[in-house]
C-alpha cells in the first residue's frame, strides 16, 4: 500500500563543514536522513564513510537511510550497524544475489532495500521484493548530486507500485536524484512514497521552507 509522503534529505549536498549544523537545522521537518555512501569503484566518487555516520548518530536521532553505492556491501554491514545506520539498501547491479547481504543486514537488526540504476529494468528487481523494507529507484546516475531527473524512470515507479500492491506488501517505495517541486509530483503520482532530495533541500537559501514546498508539490500543491 503507497503510504504517506516521507522525505529524505541527502547530506551529500549539505556543506561537510558544517555537517552537524545542517542536519540540526532540518531534523524537525524530515522523516529521514539518506546517506549516501560510495567506494570510487561501484561509482567514479567518494562520499563519506563509516566514522563520518558515526559521527552523526551523536547528533541525531533520525533515521539513517544509507545508499551504498559500492561493490562489496557486505562487509559493510557490521560497521554501519555499529556506526549507528537504521538501514541499508543495496544495489542489485552490485549484488545480483542479494539474499547473503539480506540476511546479514537482519542479523545486524538494519532495515534492507534494494535499488536499480536507470538503465537496469524493474523485472530485474521484481523477484527479490519479499526481500525488501524499501525499492529505491535511481532517477539520476548514481554518484553525484545535481543531476537532472531522467522521467523516463516513472514507468518503473509504477511497475514496483503495482507489484508492491498486488502482493500486498509492506515495502516503501523510494526515488533518489533531481527531485525538487517540480518532479515530486509525478513521482508520487506514479508511486513513490520516499522522495530523497539533496539539491532541493540543502542546496537552498532556506531549507525548512524547502522541505515544507517538496510536501506542498508532493501533494499536487503545485510547485
Ligand atoms: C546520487 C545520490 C543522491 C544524491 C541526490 O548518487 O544517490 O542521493 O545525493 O542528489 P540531488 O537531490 O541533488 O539530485
Ligand atoms: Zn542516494
Amino acid at each position: 500500500m503507497r503510504k504517506g509522503v516521507r522525505i529524505a534529505a541527502s547530506i551529500l549536498a549539505a556543506d561537510f563543514a558544517r555537517l552537524g549544523e545542517e542536519v540540526a537545522r532540518v531534523e524537525p521537518h524530515l522523516d529521514m536522513l539518506h546517506v549516501d555512501v560510495m567506494d570510487g569503484h561501484f561509482v567514479p566518487n567518494i562520499s563519506l564513510g563509516v566514522p563520518v555516520i558515526s559521527s552523526l548518530r551523536k547528533v541525531s536521532g533520525l533515521a539513517f537511510d544509507c545508499h551504498l553505492m559500492v561493490t562489496d556491501p557486505d562487509r559493510l554491514v557490521e560497521p554501519l550497524r555499529r556506526a549507528g545506520a537504521t538501514g541499508i539498501t543495496v544495489h542489485l547491479e552490485a549484488v545480483p544475489d542479494p539474499g547473503p547481504v539480506e540476511r546479514r543486514a537482519r542479523q545486524a537488526d538494519l532495515g534492507f532495500g534494494l535499488v536499480i540504476n536507470p538503465d537496469t529494468p524493474y523485472e530485474a528487481l521484481d523477484p527479490f521484493l519479499e526481500l525488501c523494507d524499501m525499492v529505491l529507484v535511481m532517477s539520476v546516475e548514481p554518484g553525484f548530486g545535481g543531476q537532472d531527473f531522467l522521467p523516463a524512470v516513472l514507468t518503473k515507479v509504477e511497475a514496483a507500485r503495482r507489484a508492491i500492491d498486488r502482493r500486498g506488501l509492506d515495502v516503501d517505495l523510494e526515488i533518489d536524484g533531481g527531485i525538487d517541486p517540480e518532479t515530486i509530483g509525478a513521482a508520487r503520482r506514479a508511486g513513490a512514497d520516499v522522495f530523497v532530495a539533496g539539491t532541493a533541500i540543502f542546496g537552498q537559501p532556506d531549507p525548512v521552507t524547502a522541505i515544507a514546498g517538496l510536501r506542498t508539490a508532493a501533494s499536487g500543491g503545485g510547485a
